[in-house]
């Protein structure tokens, strides 16, 4: 398991617990985070699981994939650390990651 620090659109921040094989969009999900509305369900094709990466391995401060960064270019409220959680997969080298929602465009 890997325990992840989720903020909300409220600044509210909570310790989650996900297992590694699904993505950090399912694990926000399935702890009830509805805010992120992930509307495609995790085929990169909607950008509604925006977040912003706060703190974890440099790696996921990239976007992974061509279709991630251009999905992201579409959003208003893109930063520099903006990532679509349905492409993370969650490993347990991503304990201690700090993720923060971000708006809805
Ligand atoms: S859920 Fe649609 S792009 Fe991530």
């Amino acid at each position: 398991m890997a325990n992840l620090h989720v903020i909300d659109l409220a600044g509210t921040e909570t310790i989650i617990s996900a297992p590694p094989g699904i993505s950090l969009m399912e694990a926000l999900r399935n702890h009830g985070f509805d805010d992120l509305l992930a509307l495609c369900g995790g085929c990169c094709s909607c950008a509604t699981c925006h977040v912003y990466v706060e703190a974890g391995p440099d790696s996921m401060r990239t976007p992974a994939s061509d279709d991630e960064a251009d999905l992201l270019d579409s959003s208003l409220h893109r930063q520099d650390h903006s990532r679509l959680s349905c492409q993370i997969a969650i490993t347990e080298d991503l304990d201690g990651l700090r993720v923060r929602l971000a708006p809805a465009d």
